[in-house]
Formats: structure tokens, sequence, C-alpha cells
């Protein structure tokens, strides 16, 4: 077997991406795409000689940031003519030809549901500008993925697209409805990540706890049961999923927790806020009661599990008093992490037209909270300490002979370990936490 291609004849892909993990897992299905057609990868945008930009289009600054980057393409358009400009991802859903208006040096436009057809634009046999949302599914139409080793840890998209509306969010727009991949689709895609390397997957959706399908027992299963079937994977050894939805954590998805040693015991499970005013505002169907006696039954199947969250601050109507409910919420959770962000009106949304609350006054109510979750994450990586956890090495750390991976917790660990080798999956005694990754010794 020789290499696909010699360096002479390949042409070079050089690919950004943008936003969530979703838009990880795209960006890696459109290069194998693109593989197909005779590229390959590479880092150096200006060796390239297709740019693909892979947008999110979640906030107005992630969605601002396609412009200024496009517009830095600039020169090297001109000194490239022949270089193709593609833009994906959630903008390119969101904007469309709007975007090709703007800045007439984009080539192809291509939505988040019909990147398989890239190879088909570029050659000229699809239109330019492809956004909607076709009935075919895109996994059926990508190549398989490529028998190349892999990274140990994998990310694998099972469910796409939301329905739940929230009123500040592009995603029901940009994303289409919620879908789930079937079973068979799904474990398949696992073990042949498994057969090349891979020892843990997280799953990936919107509303990832949403996935339901027919099992091969002709049952409808839910999402726990489907973890359960991963868990029987042989050679996977550590499974994750994002992001998951508090109102679709279904009893089986909470005992899974308890009963399946490869899930590990964290939980990104977003509340946005605590206050019931707001969640109501916001389309969330639950309130904060909801939320903290899920998490008790959630700690109830596994003690030890760690919980992260995404906060909005300042949507539009909260008081200070909504801002000290979901302080007093987090306050009662106790999260290992989480993100946080003020309100960005989004075009098109419900919340888009609702007067909003005083810029500098949301942005000292996002200073307080973030001084709060920092003071949490640094108490619960300071809590690792003393304790034995699982870590998988990722890549070798700064020093020689030393290896860095992630615990259980995604925490990251520099490891001593000359020995070792990335994929390795060891026992690791936490000694000292750094401000942003933990040090530990190998056990016997
Ligand atoms: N499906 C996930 C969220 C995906 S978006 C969920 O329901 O939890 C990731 C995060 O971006 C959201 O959790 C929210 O905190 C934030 N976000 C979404 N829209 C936003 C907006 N208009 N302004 C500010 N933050 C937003
Ligand atoms: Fe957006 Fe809400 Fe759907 Fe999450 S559940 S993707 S926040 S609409
Ligand atoms: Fe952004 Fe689209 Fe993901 S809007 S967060 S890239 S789903």
């Amino acid at each position: 077997m020789t290499n696909d291609a010699s360096p002479k004849a390949a042409k070079k892909l050089f690919i950004k991406t943008y936003g969530c993990q979703m838009n990880v897992y795209d960006s890696q299905r459109m290069a194998e795409a693109m593989g197909a057609e005779g590229y390959v990868l590479t880092e150096d945008q200006a060796e390239a000689d297709m740019v693909l930009l892979n947008t999110c289009h979640i906030r107005e600054k992630a969605a601002e940031k396609l412009y200024s980057d496009l517009g830095r393409l600039k020169p090297l358009k001109s000194e490239k003519p022949d270089l193709k400009i593609g833009v994906a991802g959630c903008v390119a859903q969101a904007e469309g030809e709007e975007i090709v208006r703007r800045m007439p040096l984009v080539d192809l436009v291509v939505g988040p549901q019909t990147y398989h057809r890239l190879p088909a634009m570029l050659r000229g046999e699809a239109p330019a500008i492809l956004t909607e949302f076709p009935a075919e599914d895109k996994f059926d139409h990508l190549p398989a993925r490529q028998a190349t080793r892999r990274a140990p840890a994998a990310f694998l998209t099972v469910q796409e697209g939301c329905d739940k509306f929230c009123a500040f969010c592009v995603v029901p727009y940009t994303r289409g409805a919620e879908v789930s991949r079937p079973v068979d689709r799904i474990l398949r895609e696992a073990r042949d990540l498994v057969g090349r390397g891979v020892r843990e997957i997280t799953l990936l959706g919107q509303n990832v706890n949403g996935w339901h399908g027919e099992g091969p027992d002709g049952r409808e299963w839910g999402f726990g049961r489907l973890i359960r079937a991963l868990a029987d994977t042989a050679g996977l050894d550590r499974i994750r999923y994002t992001t998951s939805h508090p109102n679709d954590m279904a009893d089986d998805l909470i005992e899974a927790h308890g009963a399946v040693p490869q899930l590990m015991p964290y939980l990104h499970l977003p509340v946005q806020s605590g206050s019931d005013r707001i969640l109501k505002a916001m389309n969330r169907r639950h309130t904060a009661t909801q939320y903290l006696r899920l998490i008790e039954r959630i700690r109830a199947a596994r003690p030890d599990i760690m919980l992260t969250s995404d906060f909005i601050v300042g949507f539009p109507g909260e008081t200070d008093q909504d801002h000290a409910d979901t302080l007093r919420l987090i306050e009662e959770v106790g999260f290992g992490t989480a993100f946080s962000f003020k309100y960005s009106p989004r075009p098109g949304t419900p919340a888009y037209e609702r007067a909003e609350v005083d810029g500098a006054l949301a942005d000292a109510r996002l200073q307080e909270l973030q001084a709060l979750l920092t003071r949490q994450q640094k108490a619960a990586q300071e809590g690792m300490v003393g304790r034995t956890l699982g870590v998988l090495f990722e890549k070798p750390g700064r020093l020689p002979g030393q290896m860095v991976g992630k615990s259980d917790y995604l925490h990251s660990v520099f490891v001593e370990a000359p020995e070792a080798q990335v994929g390795d999956l060891v026992q690791v005694r936490i000694v000292e936490s750094a401000p942003n990754s933990l040090h530990g010794e190998l056990v016997a």
C-alpha cells in the first residue's frame, strides 16, 4: 500500500472550527469527505488550496468572528485566485447567500445538514449555496471513516437538532428538528473507532439525552439503553456525552450512571438560570426546584459525579433578585466547572425583541457569577488531591518522560511515565493541583 497521493498532487485543505463539539465532529467528517476527493489537511492556511470555515451562530460575537476572518483572507485570495473559500456550519445555515453578498470572495456556503454534498459543490455539480434541510441523511452519503489510527478520545454524533426552542437560542433554526441516528450505525461507528485505537467516546447531540431509537430487539430504546449497549463494545473503556437537557434525564439514564462503569462520573447539565421567572421566560420548561431534585437523584445514583452547567446572565427582564436566585442555585449544587455567558440577542429568536438588561449591569452580574464558579472550580480541582483516578494519556507532557491525559473528571493530569504510550489508561494518584491542571503519580 502506498500513501493516498504524492505530496505534489494532493490539494491542501485548511479547516477552522468555531463553536461546539458537534462542529469539531462535522469538521472531521468534512475532512474525510474531501479526503476522498484528494484533499489532505494542512495546518498552514497560507499553503491551502481550499479554506473551510466551520462556523457558530450562537452569540453575536461568534458570528461576527467569521466576517473578520473572511476579511483577513482577502490578501491570500488575491495572491491565489484559485483558492476556494467555503463557509460551513451554523452561520452558513442562518445567513446563506447573505454571506456571499457581504463577502464576495466566498465560493461555497454549506449548512450542517448538507455538507456531504461538498465534493459535488466543488466540482460544480451542485449549487454553490446549499442550506436546505434535505430529507436524506447526510451520514448515509459520507465516506466511511478513514482507516487511519485515531487519537484515543473521539467524538461520535448520535443526535442532532433541537425541538426545545429556548427563547434565546438559534440552534433549532440552524440545526433543524431533533433527529436520532439509528442504533446499528452508532454501534458500528463506535466499533470502528475502537478498532482504530479509540478508548473513549463522547456521544454528541444538541440534546443528546433526548436520543431514542428502535433497538435490535425491536423495542424503543432510550439513551440509557444505548449507553448500556455501547458499554458492551470490547475495548471501549470510557463513555461520556454532551449536551444534555434536564427534561430528558430519564430514569434509565440516571440508573446507567450508577450501573455502567464505563460511563464517566461527569455530567454537563445546563440550567441557564436559577430563577423560576427567568426559566419560564427562557422557555426552559422546568423550575429551579425541579433541577435541584434532579441533581439529588443523579447524585443518589452516582455519589461521586461531577456536575457542570451553562449560565446566561442578563436575559431580558432579569432583576437583581433573579440574579441572586441563580447565585443561590450555584451555591446549592456546587459545580465542578461551568460556562457562563452574557445574553446575546439573536435575530429570529423569540427573545430578540425583548428589552435588554443594561449592559454594564449584566457585565457586573457576569463577573460576580464567574467569581463564584471559579471558586467552585478551584475547590473541585483541589478536592482531587489524594484521590486515585483513571487517566487516559493523550500526548507527551512538557517535560521529558512526562505524559498528559484526562482524568475521569476531564481534568488535565501531568504524570511522570517514561514507559507509557499515548492511549494508555492508567491509575494515577493525584498529588498536586496547579491553576489549570493536576499532577499525579502512577499507581503500581
Ligand atoms: N443544547 C444545549 C445548549 C447549546 S448552546 C442546552 O440546551 O443546554 C450552548 C450554550 O450557549 C447554552 O447552554 C447557553 O448557555 C449559551 N447560549 C445559547 N444562546 C445564547 C444567547 N443568545 N446568548 C448567550 N448565551 C447563549
Ligand atoms: Fe438551544 Fe434550548 Fe435547544 Fe439547548 S435546548 S439547543 S439551549 S433551544
Ligand atoms: Fe454554535 Fe451551531 Fe454549535 S450555533 S454552538 S456551532 S450548534
